[in-house]
């Protein structure tokens, strides 16, 4: 298969590049710290959980007894909120500025850490007030402005539970995630900036909560950024502004069980309904300020951090709302889209606030570097020093491009592997210590125990690809699927006795380090964000003039992945449908409309037949050739072998969108 040839040849690659001695010497992460985590994997972590303030100190690491449910340091409490902020003032450094906001359209805003703490404490206040209390579920809807970081925390301080939903999603998304979770309280905005326009959220909130669709829902917070106008009910919304303005201003941060309960994250899985991964709270800290720190050889009085990923995101929680702020750290928050006003925005935001670490994703990258060097070279990059990767493999070409054009050709470059699932960095070099080659995501990180096994649980040798599997449990795990126990034990745990199924393909080179080599479900990755073919297939069948769909995930240049669908009309309907152009028109709206213009199709094709195995399943391997403008591969399971022909001569034809 072509995808295996791929791979081959990134197998192949031979570069290395030893971290300078300079760089070596003033790294945060250390050699030894391998060894060390080797020895002592339970005391590694417990020496990484005390790095953070305990109201009451735990004595107990782990109990694994009911596994898979895990419990970390959970005869500890702690207060999230209370180790992001107040401790940071308190040692000295509420001048320090903890947020560089830039708004879309050039707008700029400076928060210190004693200003954001101020802030958070009001807020809390203010949610108190509403009648949340411990365990509450509040749904985010926000732009990225910082009153979402003040959201997150202040939900986390008062150990409410929050669920943020990325702004890409439509109402219907929006519907299902607040009524799964039972949310109390949703905080939106009016709207934020996006390609140089207001974009409004607030008419999303509405239609999600109407005709008392999500009676759990109270009341609604809206903080008012663009101040385009919007609808109001009265009694349930409420102006953030100023309640903030009327909040007491004092709040004192209690703690939490260790295993409190912190958020709800929706992410895609292989079925059409997504999962509520779940994350509790001092293990979660824990990983994420452990990884922030030496991944990114963060040094807070120093650096100053860029994350590009929104809220919306697992990204957006552990490496801005909390890993930055934990550590102390400066970090850029930028509202808008990289191309507006044009394709040196981000270059101009790293010049001016001197950015020193950079976290995106190959997608973004890919992008840049199809435009040419040119523009980021118009640019002073030069405080730049770590550059981070996440989301998806990064092919040698973009790591090469990034390492030479963003980092001076000398910043290291560390590939990160993670999931919503793992809530921190599971693998990835470590800056300093790690020898890196340009395309792998090389070691599981000191406290982290991986293998590579094939169908059978068997462990697999250097050069064969396999299974990617976590063997131990690790503090930053989910530590459920929300309302659904048996789905948990299911998706992760069933496939390989007490071991974590992550989902990936992965190989360990002969040298040993290791490949990441895609999903092995049915769970897509376009631009880096997670999406279902059984939710958009879902999404599909819901219309009335669908009798059938599959979708595939393509590969795409830029994308990653490019979400294709095959679709078979209803035979009464075939008169009203129109060209297969407004066919394909219409049911890409229709899937903007049902999950958000995140999961908009590419390409929409109508056929008359989809490949099946006699049993019924949807060959997607075949429809993945056709997507991919390959020769169709191997037919002899399909029930109606003279399907695929029908398919490939209509394509050929031209019927694509
Ligand atoms: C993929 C994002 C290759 C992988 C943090 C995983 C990656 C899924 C990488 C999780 C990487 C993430 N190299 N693939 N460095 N990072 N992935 O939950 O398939 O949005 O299972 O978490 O993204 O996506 P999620």
């Amino acid at each position: 298969m072509s995808a295996d040839h791929e791979i081959d040849n990134l197998l192949q690659e031979n570069r290395h590049f030893a971290p300078s001695a300079e760089f070596s010497a003033q790294a945060i992460a250390q050699p030894g710290i391998y060894e060390t985590a080797k020895a002592d994997r339970l005391g590694f972590w417990a020496n990484q959980a005390n790095q953070l303030h305990w109201h009451k100190p735990f004595t107990q690491t782990l109990d694994w007894s009911n596994a898979p449910f895990a419990k970390w340091f959970y005869d500890g409490e702690i207060n999230i909120s209370y180790n992001c902020l107040d401790r940071h003032v308190e040692a000295g450094n509420g001048d320090r500025v903890a947020l560089f906001f830039e708004g879309e359209p050039g707008d700029t805003r400076e928060i210190t850490y004693a200003e954001l703490t101020a802030e958070v404490k009001k807020a809390a206040n203010v949610l108190t007030d509403l009648g949340v209390r411990a365990g509450d579920r509040v749904a985010i809807y926000m732009p990225m402005i910082p009153e979402a970081i003040v959201a997150m925390q202040a939900v986390a301080r008062i150990g409410a539970v929050h669920s943020v939903i990325f702004g890409g999603f439509s109402a219907e998304s929006l519907h299902t995630r607040i009524d799964d979770a039972q949310a109390k309280l949703v905080i939106t905005a009016d709207g934020g900036y996006r390609k140089g326009k207001a974009s409004a959220l607030k008419p999303a909130v509405d239609e999600a909560l109407s005709g008392g669709k999500c009676p759990s829902v109270k009341n609604v917070l809206v903080v008012k950024r663009t101040g385009q106008d919007v609808g109001w009910v009265d009694g349930r919304d409420i102006d953030w502004n100023s309640a903030l303005a009327n909040a007491a201003t004092e709040h004192v941060a209690q703690g939490f069980n260790a295993e409190h309960p912190l958020f709800i994250l929706y992410t895609s899985g292989t079925t059409g309904k997504p999962k509520g991964v779940l994350h509790t709270t001092g293990g979660y800290l824990t990983q994420a300020a452990y990884t922030h720190k030496n991944v990114f050889d963060l040094h807070a009085e120093t650096d100053i951090y860029w994350c590009t990923a929104d809220i919306g995101w697992i990204t957006g929680h552990s490496y801005v709302a909390y890993g930055p702020l934990a550590n102390g750290a400066s970090q850029v928050i930028y509202e808008g889209t990289p191309e507006t006003p044009d394709w040196g925005r981000w270059w101009s935001i790293a010049e001016k606030y001197k950015v020193s670490i950079l976290y995106t994703a190959p997608t973004a990258i890919r992008s840049f570097m199809k435009l040419g060097s040119q523009i980021p070279k118009q640019y002073d990059l030069s405080h730049i020093r770590v550059l981070g990767s996440v989301g998806e493999p990064i092919n040698p070409e973009a790591w090469m491009w990034y390492r030479n054009i963003i980092g001076a050709g000398s910043a290291p470059i560390v590939d990160t592997w993670w999931q919503t699932e793992t809530g921190a960095i599971m693998i990835s070099p470590l800056p300093g210590i790690t020898t890196l080659k340009p395309g792998s995501a090389q070691h599981a990180l000191p406290g982290i125990e991986i293998a590579i096994l094939d169908e059978d649980g068997n462990e697999l040798g250097n050069g064969h690809a396999g299974l990617l599997t976590i063997t131990e449990p690790w503090p930053a795990m989910l530590r459920g699927i929300w309302g659904d126990p048996d789905r948990f034990k299911e998706t992760y745990w069933s496939k390989f006795e007490g071991i974590y199924f992550a989902g990936d393909g992965a190989k360990f080179d002969e040298e040993g380090d290791l490949w990441l080599l895609g999903r092995v479900d049915d769970v897509m990755n376009v631009s880096g964000h997670r999406l279902s073919t059984a939710e958009i297939e879902s999404a599909l069948v819901s219309h009335p003039f669908v009798a059938e769909a599959a979708v595939v995930g393509a590969n795409d240049e830029t994308t990653g992945q490019a979400v294709v669908a095959f679709v078979i009309l209803r035979q009464n309907q075939l008169a009203n449908a129109g060209s297969d152009a407004d066919v394909s028109k219409m049911l890409r709206d229709h899937v903007t409309k049902e999950i958000g213009p995140i999961a908009r199709p590419r390409t929409i094709m109508v056929v008359s037949e989809l490949p099946k195995t006699r049993s019924g399943k949807i060959m997607r391997r075949l429809l993945r050739d056709v997507a991919e403008d390959r020769p169709v591969g191997d037919v002899t399971t399909l029930a109606d072998t003279s399907v695929m022909d029908i398919i490939s001569g209509k394509i050929a034809g031209g019927a694509s969108d």
